[in-house]
């Protein structure tokens, strides 16, 4: 299956993509995590990465971070063939992922973290006021609100905390950043404060990957949002085109499920002239938008008709 033609490309720009995947499968057993994945992620852009629960996104971003090789296709770094088949090799490469966990040491401070791994040494002894300075500056840049850089990151909120794994995956200067549910486990203020920071990410140039379930987030930060569906591509759409239901009809492969009725719903009760955003686009702007079949891929096998079942 090809979606070449049915694939978003960034707006007003020739630019090559900094990361490119022609054709990615992978399988573990019997299992097809993936099949034939195509994925462009631009300089500058935020890609959201969305879809159902098994629907392959942590596997892709596994691949991405040298966790699992993938079986087939290609990937391409900057327009030349790579092999990711270790984390230091993704690395290497500038991709810099931010698993779920963090992988923070609670115990120690802001800037160990940081540099952790690759702390500056002056002679035999570490570098404290250099690498004070740098964590100062990296923290200054992305507009960061950390109260102090020598307090523990046990003591900090869960929204600092991804900060500090953010500022910490700049560190080795990668040119994509993948971050992977970022604001799952955050409130409202800190989910803000961690889509700002992803905004300066974007403004630094890198490319952004980010998989998240909050169609939300996803909206007020994604230039493009990439659809996978049972391990296959689904959709790929610039933000600015789609609304919310044609993203859940094509995570969910049906434009008539429980998710899409929720939606329509809260739309006609919503009142006749909502304020809206271009950042937040109301219910009500949703359902006026009917779901366009034309820029969804392919219909999948009718064998993968199985979720809207389960949903409805
Ligand atoms: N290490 C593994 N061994 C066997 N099967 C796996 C492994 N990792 C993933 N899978 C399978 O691959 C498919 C895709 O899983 P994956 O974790 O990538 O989905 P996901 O989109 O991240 O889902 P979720 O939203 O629930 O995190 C699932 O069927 C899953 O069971
Ligand atoms: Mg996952």
């Amino acid at each position: 299956m090809t979606m070449n033609s049915a694939v978003a490309e960034p707006r007003g720009t020739t630019r090559e993509p900094v990361l490119s995947l022609k054709g990615v499968s992978k399988g573990f057993g019997a299992v097809r995590a993936l099949t034939d994945i195509n994925l462009d992620i631009y300089p500058g852009e935020v890609v959201a990465i969305v879809g159902d629960n098994g629907a392959g996104k942590s596997t892709l971003v596994k691949i991405l971070a040298g966790v699992h090789p993938q079986d087939s296709g290609t990937i391409s770094f900057d327009g030349v063939e790579v092999s990711i088949q270790t984390p230091t090799a993704s690395r290497a490469l500038g991709i810099a992922t931010v698993f779920q966990d963090l992988a923070l040491c609670d115990n120690l401070d802001v800037v160990s973290n940081l540099f952790l791994g690759r702390e500056i040494t002056r002679g035999p002894s570490l570098d404290e006021e250099e690498m004070e300075q740098r964590a100062w500056s990296l923290l200054r840049q992305l507009s960061a609100k950390i109260p102090s850089v020598r307090i523990a990151v046990a003591s900090l909120s869960g929204g600092q905390r991804q900060t500090v794994a953010i500022a910490r995956s700049l560190i080795g200067e990668p040119s994509v950043v993948i971050l992977d549910e970022p604001t799952a486990a955050l409130g409202v203020a800190q989910t803000a404060e961690v889509l700002n920071l992803v905004e300066r990410l974007r403004e630094r140039g890198l490319g952004v990957l980010l998989i998240s379930h909050n169609m939300a987030d996803v909206q007020a930060v994604a230039d493009r949002v990439v659809v996978l569906r049972l391990g296959r591509n689904n959709g790929d759409f610039h933000v600015a085109d789609v609304s919310y239901e044609e993203i859940i009809s094509a995570i969910t492969g049906a434009t008539d499920n429980v998710v899409t009725r929720r939606a329509s719903a809260h739309a006609s009760a919503a009142p006749a002239s909502p304020p809206e955003s271009a950042s937040a686009p109301s219910a009500a702007a949703h359902a006026a938008v009917a779901p366009s079949e034309g820029r969804l891929t392919e219909p999948l096998p009718d064998n993968s008709t199985g979720i809207d079942e389960e949903i409805d």
